[in-house]
């Protein structure tokens, strides 16, 4: 008998299963940004959103929740029902580097499923316009220089711009004082109002201001130049040997996601990286798109944890210390 009652209690758990992720989704999605609006992430996940909702046949909203390097966003969508209506939108910083900087209330690879990965991009060296640097040289100099750390500002500890930030100073010997914010969107406003000095930033943050003029770039920490920004020096043409650092954007789910809902999310994220429009947005902002072999979940969750490998001894070397 209590075989029989095992067996249909499986199956009717297989069909709700299955009718779940043939109804998915029959209501507004959710992507948890762990950065304020106006930021990378943010500008890339409302790209993506904009497009999935067609695929998916539902609004696919955006949340910004903020603080402590994107960790407070990302425990909010582990926190978050497993059934594929919230997404958690993250990256180097946020999945990897917070895992050797916090002690974080969850697993970065066992509380979470990988769900696609996302477009990538080196940093960029920039400064406020009054530095007196015409060059990445001229900059080091000038930061040496100073009689106290200059201020660079960061999304927040064990953040990308914050892990960026402790590289370049390995990397040129010089100090920074972090100045930590909600995400890069509003550090690039205090840079261009001259509040802070530098920031290392994602390329596809900066990239729009320094075309602008209002503030000034020195080099990508990439091993060739960005097509959609050809006049700016690789950190090696610029002088500054060993410094490349690509970061890389993706999206997970809190395990326990139906492995169909999360085949119908990778399907609706690969269609849009597929899509002309969003392909032409991404490239202008200096994102590669991922090649398509990486686009599986597996993909994401293989390099997840390659990343967490090389990137942990070097973070916890630089015993950053979280305010
Ligand atoms: C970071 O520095 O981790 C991100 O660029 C912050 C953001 O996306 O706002």
């Amino acid at each position: 008998m209590k075989k029989a009652v095992w067996a249909a209690l499986f199956a009717v758990l297989a069909f709700t299963g299955v009718a779940r992720a043939d109804t998915f989704p029959s209501r507004p999605i959710t992507i948890i940004v762990p950065f304020s609006a106006g930021g990378p992430s943010d500008a890339m996940a409302r790209i993506l959103a904009e497009r999935m909702k067609v695929t998916l046949g539902q609004a696919v909203l955006v949340e910004n929740v903020t603080g402590a390097g994107g960790s407070i966003g990302v425990g909010r969508a582990v926190q978050s029902p497993p059934d594929g209506y919230t997404i958690s939108f993250g990256h180097l910083g946020t999945h990897v580097a917070n895992g050797a900087v916090y002690k974080l209330s969850y697993d970065l690879v066992a509380d979470l499923m990988p769900v696609v990965l996302l477009p990538s991009n080196p940093m960029i060296v920039v400064s406020k316009n009054a530095v007196p640097a015409k060059s990445l040289t001229e900059l080091i100099a000038w930061l040496k220089a100073r009689p106290a750390p200059a201020t660079a500002g960061t999304a927040g500890a064990g953040s990308g711009s914050h892990i960026a930030g402790v590289y370049f100073e390995s990397a040129t010997g010089i100090k920074l004082q972090y100045v930590p914010y909600r995400g890069t969107g509003p550090a690039l406003n205090d840079l261009i109002a001259g509040q802070i000095d530098v920031i290392v930033d994602q390329t596809s943050n900066s990239i729009n201001q320094v075309r602008a003029g209002t503030i000034r770039a020195y080099a990508i920490s990439d091993d060739k130049r960005l097509a959609s920004a050809p006049d700016i020096p690789t950190a090696q043409e610029a002088g500054l040997k060993g410094f490349t650092m690509t970061l890389w954007s993706g999206m997970w789910v809190p395990k326990g996601t139906p492995k169909d809902i999360v085949t119908k999310l990778n399907a609706a994220a690969v269609d849009a990286l597929n899509d002309p429009g969003v392909k032409k947005q991404m490239e202008n902002l200096g994102l590669e798109m991922p090649p398509p072999d990486q686009l599986t979940p597996e993909a994401l969750g293989a390099k997840q944890k390659a990343e967490i490998a090389k990137w942990w001894p070097i973070i916890k070397a630089a015993d950053i210390k979280v305010d």
